[in-house]
């Protein structure tokens, strides 16, 4: 059981919101920022520009000391501005006031006194309106609301290049902050939404992307109770697809062999079955017949050892498949002459083609020289010349040959016996298989010969084939390659 939270749906689901979330957050914060700094930098460039204009005016007066024409221009300057304006002497005294309030105190606000001490001619601060605090632009972002700011524009009075007085507008920047407070606001309302929909589009996402997962699993466990036949869908397309297609390929392998396996224990049992039971036959004859005659004794002994014989061949042949099919057979190479082997082959087979009176011929165009396993080699000769013998009929020919081809050498089996069935060609490699069952088993074949001969040279690297007409003769041919170790 998948721990809660820990399935592969949570991560990409977290995985989602984390992105989305992260991205969202810091594109909303740069965006507010950004439009904060904007609109602060609008209405610095607007008041100082418009204030300055008032300073060129309101100069020529100071400096005469018209105090009317000062405080009417002061008044029209707040007008225009919609703001408080504050004329101040050289010292930072308060002489004018368009709200009328501060006459005479000094101010200290930064603003003025960099006008007043470094001749600079305008500046521009905010201040928080309850503590009088400055604030710059970067503390403020993002905001916090609460305090009511406002924004401290200076523009010097300038007369014979000396600054003789400032003019100070003190404008409310609450509206302009109130924007900015409602957009974040905005923002976040909107954080919400996308939240909602990454969580759904998440959830959809990684169902999307975990089903096949979960319905593989299901399969698995399907097939470890032992139903090979069970299969994915492989629907979708990109790396999910070619996983179900790689799955689906490999459970039909395993079903083949699963199937080949039961063939293979079926058959087996079977052929094992046949000489046993003949043999119980025999010894149960024996046995409840002790005055059997002394001739017939013997014979029946005769027989059992035969099917003693055939049994140990199935024997040896079952574990010599098996060993091929586990991977394990190894080569034990060594120095030999396939021509030699041919030729002991021929000699071994000799007074079994004799008493069915067939010609074998040998023709060795090349002493095929190699390293190559002796013993297994031998059984290839042996068990393709006994086939030919075996099913050629009585007077027929068998001819052996060996020859180079390129850098390989050919042996040829052929016969002129009766030739195998188009259909049933492509099967004698088969295990088990008999074109005429009846018949082979008369001669004593279980039908694994061929499959252990192709073993054999696929093993060492090499190729058979088989050429055959129905009633003009077999051949088989078997390639392999010249290794010299
Ligand atoms: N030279 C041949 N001519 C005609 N039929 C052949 C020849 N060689 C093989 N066959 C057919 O191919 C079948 C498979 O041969 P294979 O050698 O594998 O088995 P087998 O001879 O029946 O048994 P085993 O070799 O295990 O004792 C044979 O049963 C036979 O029907
Ligand atoms: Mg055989």
């Amino acid at each position: 059981m998948i721990k809660p939270f820990a399935g592969i749906r949570w991560r990409v689901l977290l995985a989602f919101l984390l992105i989305i979330g992260l991205s969202f957050l810091v594109m909303a914060g740069t965006l507010t920022n950004m439009l904060g700094r904007y609109l602060f930098e609008q209405r610095i460039r607007a008041d100082r520009a418009s204030l300055e204009k008032w300073a060129v005016q309101a100069a020529p007066f100071l400096y005469v000391g018209d105090m009317d024409a000062l405080s009417q221009t002061v008044a029209k300057a707040a007008e225009e501005l919609s703001g408080r304006v504050l004329l101040l002497d050289a010292d930072g005294k308060v002489q004018l006031d368009s709200f009328h309030q501060v006459y005479g105190a000094r101010l200290q606000y930064p603003q003025v006194v960099s006008i007043l001490l470094s001749g600079q001619t305008a500046d521009y601060g905010v201040h928080s309106l309850q503590s009088g605090e400055a604030a710059n632009l970067d503390s403020m972002l993002p905001f916090s609301g609460g305090d009511e700011w406002v924004s401290y524009s200076t523009a010097g009075l300038i007369h014979s290049s000396r600054v003789i007085g400032v003019l100070l507008l003190v404008s409310s920047v609450a509206e302009m902050m109130q924007n900015l407070y409602t957009l974040q606001d905005n923002m976040l309302l909107i954080f919400v939404v996308v939240a909602a929909v990454a969580i759904l589009a998440g959830m959809v996402f990684s169902s999307v992307l975990t089903k096949p997962i979960m319905a593989m699993t299901d399969v698995i466990r399907r097939m470890s109770k032992g139903d090979f036949a069970a299969r994915v869908q492989e629907k979708g397309s990109g790396e999910l697809k070619h996983l179900a297609a790689a799955f689906n390929s490999m459970s039909e392998k395993l079903e083949t062999l699963d199937q080949s396996r039961n063939e293979f224990v079926s058959n087996a049992s079977h052929e094992l079955k046949t000489p046993l039971a003949t043999m119980k036959i025999l010894i149960e004859s024996l046995i409840y017949q002790p005055d059997m005659p002394g001739e017939l004794r013997s014979e029946f002994l005769t027989d059992i050892n035969a099917e003693i014989n055939r049994l140990s061949t199935i024997v040896s042949d079952l574990l010599t498949l098996v060993q091929a099919d586990s991977h394990n057979m190894k080569l034990q190479r060594e120095k030999l002459s396939l021509g030699a082997l041919m030729k002991e082959g021929v000699h071994r087979l000799q007074p079994m083609a004799d008493a069915k009176q067939q010609v074998i011929t040998l023709s060795l165009q090349d002493s095929g020289d190699m390293y190559a396993d002796k013993s297994k080699l031998r059984q290839v000769v042996y068990n393709l010349l006994e086939n030919a013998v075996k099913y050629t009929q009585e007077g027929g020919t068998i001819q052996l040959t060996l020859q180079r081809a390129g850098r390989d050498v050919m042996m040829t089996v052929q016969d002129n016996g009766p030739g195998i069935r188009a259909d049933s060609l492509p099967h004698v490699f088969d295990r088990f298989y008999r074109v005429d069952k009846a018949r082979s088993r008369d001669s004593g074949g279980t039908g694994l010969g061929l499959s252990i001969v192709h073993q054999i040279v696929t093993l060492h690297g090499g190729s058979i084939r088989a050429e055959s007409e129905e009633g003009k003769g077999t051949a088989f041919i078997v390639e392999l390659p010249l290794h010299k170790g």
